[in-house]
């Protein structure tokens, strides 16, 4: 008796501080922390008040934060428009101004001075404000309109909301649903559109441990860069220009020099790309046990042709390096993504949760059959999911193909030939055509027979397509695998019809064409009615489990994340610490192996103990972990300290983690920052660039 009640005691124990770092879950809208967040934030250690972290009417922490291109986020850390963000979030800048002279990428970049900072073509965007447009966005709409009436109603709606919002300003305006078009937000973004490079660390610490570490903790990469926002002499955004001056921001960070300490409250404030939270276990089911083998299978195979000749030629290294980090960064995630989602049985959790809400929902017409049918849905989509997956990882994968695929999108001929200079810059035709062979062969396997395209001229024979003899016919004839005969064919008077007739160009039309044709109306058809779908189900979900907090997926929009500096136990006997540090590096140096093999320099300054002011205890803190709900997009994303001071940028999560898309279990899903007295570290005794720090803020606080 006594024990069972202790054991109920301590199963409750066990349920409530599971509960409790459950809290760490969820990316929270900026603009209504002050409801939803802001009182557990500060329970747990935020120094802050809501306006602080946003304010539209002030300034507050948002304004210190870009979305740095179209995929990452980034910080300002000075006055003079300095930004911090990844060295992977910089890659294809810093490699766009490598050469084998000026291998950047190799030996890193460092402006001694402004006028040697280097113009990308970047954008970065600051968010101006954010706004519930839901009443707006849905006025008129009613439950009896078809999906197509109401679709357009939205949309017509929001045109006019975002008219009226760019009524006398130049801002960029977006529209974006929330739990799957329950809520509509409006955010306005001021794009600046001058971005200069300032710094980069050599590869071998930006990205050191390469894909071998990638998404994997104890981590010691020093992935930072550095960049300038310039803007015209009355602060606003300009194109390029010689005459730009530097950005003044309205808001930025004071650097953290202190540190943070395991179970020091932290947040993490950026642009998380997607999630997916509220999947119904038959969305889980496709995406690990269907969509992500034969996706990572793809990638595989090219990984493997790409490796062979990268690591044979340093041209053709350099050539590939960004091609080869973006094809292997989600191939190594998704592996880890299928192995959590197992380990979680994230499948059967959703199930039996969709049994109660099936039970809940039985006296509620609105609710009463929608998991079934959606369950219907799912398997009339599975088969053109899986199509679709193929068409993205197989047939867009030949590089040709997706060359091609730009062409078309562009209208002059000036446009097509200077999108083909920067193509052929980094295209290596052998590694294509090998490529190719193995995707197009996966491709034609993968579509039904009846959709697979016709291997004569006439259309008569389907099916057996002869894979080698199409590919080869392409790789010796087509222009657009070959930049010499791409250049002649553009100065041809009819260069238009020249490339339209061109055999790989052709073979591009008639696939796209055919997919177009025979899979794609219906993926779409069904794709829309899952996504409608799943607006009554999320709804329903709302009213079933009053007690949940819930937050809406990332969508590529400004989020707050919440959780503390904390190590984890990955498995049985093993125990994470929070911190790395400089010895680690060390440890793992090799200059045998390409990912471990640091510069001369670090190992002389290790050598010597040289860290200056950076010293901590003996060595140099790296990288740390902490529990923030994090994604692809929260890449450069400020992670502060209970001040808002900053501690890092983020950069990964922990593979025992990846499936947080999907499911978030806070035993095990960290997030992976670089600690910012590393950047300032690298910074000084690598780049030998401490002339930057004038310019920054530093903290005064001791903790
Ligand atoms: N995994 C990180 C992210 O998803 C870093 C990717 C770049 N690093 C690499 N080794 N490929 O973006
Ligand atoms: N490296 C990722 C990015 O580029 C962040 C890692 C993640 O997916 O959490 O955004």
């Amino acid at each position: 008796m006594k024990k069972s009640i202790l054991f109920i005691l301590s199963a409750l124990l066990v349920a409530g501080a599971h509960l409790e770092s459950r809290a760490d879950e969820g990316m929270w809208l900026p603009s209504t922390i002050s409801k939803t967040r802001i009182k557990q934030m500060q329970q747990r250690g935020l120094k802050l008040k809501a306006e602080d972290l946003y304010n539209e009417n002030g300034t507050s922490l948002k304004d210190a934060i870009v979305l740095f291109g179209t995929g990452c986020t980034g910080e300002l850390i000075s006055g003079e428009g300095l930004l911090l963000t990844n060295h992977h979030c910089g890659y294809s800048a810093i490699q766009s101004h490598s050469t084998v002279e000026h291998d950047y990428l190799t030996n890193g970049f460092w402006a001694m001075n402004r006028s040697e900072e280097l113009p990308t073509g970047l954008t970065v965007s600051f968010l101006v404000r954010m706004e519930d447009v839901t009443e707006q966005v849905l006025a008129g709409v009613t439950d009896q309109m078809s999906k197509e009436e109401r679709s357009e109603l939205i949309n017509k709606n929001s045109e006019a909301v975002k008219a009226k919002a760019a009524e006398g300003n130049s801002y960029k305006i977006d529209i974006k649903p929330l739990f799957y078009g329950n809520q509509y937000f409006m955010y306005v973004f001021e794009v600046f559109e001058d971005v200069r490079m300032v710094g980069a660390p050599p590869s071998s610490i930006g990205k050191f441990g390469g894909d071998t570490d990638n998404w994997v903790w104890p981590r010691h990469t020093g992935d930072f860069s550095l960049f300038r926002v310039y803007a015209d002499k009355n602060n606003r955004p300009a194109k390029y220009s010689p005459d730009n001056v530097p950005y003044r921001p309205k808001k930025f960070f004071t650097l953290a020099t202190q540190g943070a300490q395991e179970g020091d409250f932290t947040f993490v404030y950026g642009f998380p790309g997607s999630t997916q939270e509220y999947l119904l276990s038959d969305g889980i089911d496709y995406i690990a046990n269907y969509s992500d083998p034969a996706k990572i299978a793809l990638r595989t195979m090219r990984l493997d042709v790409m490796n062979k000749y990268q690591s044979s030629d340093p041209a053709i290294r350099i050539k590939y390096a960004s091609k080869n980090a973006n094809v292997s960064n989600a191939w190594k995630k998704w592996q880890g993504e299928m192995k959590g989602i197992k380990r979680l049985g994230t499948v059967d959790k959703k199930r039996k949760l969709e049994e109660q809400y099936m039970a809940w929902a039985q006296d509620k017409p609105a609710y009463k059959d929608i998991i079934p049918q959606m369950r219907d849905l799912y398997d009339q989509m599975d088969k053109y999911a899986l199509m679709f997956d193929y068409y993205n990882e197989a047939f867009r994968a030949m590089e040709f193909v997706a060359f091609a695929e730009r062409l078309s999108r562009l209208k002059t001929k000036d446009e097509k030939v200077s999108s083909a200079k920067g193509h052929f810059k980094n295209y290596v035709a052998q590694i294509d055509k090998e490529i190719s062979l193995l995707m197009f062969a996966k491709y034609i396997e993968n579509m039904p027979m009846e959709y697979r395209t016709c291997a004569d001229e006439k259309c008569t024979k389907c099916g057996n397509v002869p894979v080698e003899k199409v590919i080869e016919n392409i790789f010796a004839n087509s222009a657009l695998v070959d930049q010499a005969k791409f250049e002649t064919l553009m100065q041809q008077e009819n260069a238009e019809e020249a490339l339209n007739n061109d055999i790989a160009m052709k073979f591009f039309v008639k696939y796209r064409d055919a997919f177009a044709k025979h899979v794609f109306p219906e993926y779409r058809r069904l794709s829309i009615e899952i996504t409608d779908n799943y607006r009554i189900y999320m709804r329903g979900l709302m009213e079933f489990q009053t007690d949940r907090s819930f937050y809406p997926d990332a969508n590529l929009t400004l989020r707050i994340a919440y959780g503390r500096v904390e190590g984890y136990q990955p498995s049985d006997g093993m125990t994470y610490k929070s911190h790395t540090t400089i010895d680690g590096i060390m440890q793992k140096d090799n200059p045998d192996i390409y990912d471990y093999d640091i510069p001369q320099r670090l190992r002389d300054v290790y050598a010597a103990k040289d860290y200056g002011r950076w010293a901590v205890n003996g060595t140099v803190p790296v990288a740390f972990v902490a529990s923030n709900h994090t994604t692809g997009g929260n890449s450069g994303s400020p992670i502060l300290n209970a001040r808002g001071e900053l501690l890092g940028a983020n950069f990964d999560r922990t593979w025992e983690g990846t499936m947080s898309d999907l499911e978030y279990d806070p035993v095990v899903c960290r997030n992976i920052s670089v600690d910012i007295r590393y950047v300032l570290f690298v910074i000084d005794k690598i780049g030998g660039a401490s002339y930057l720090f004038d310019e920054m803020q530093f903290s005064k606080r001791k903790r």
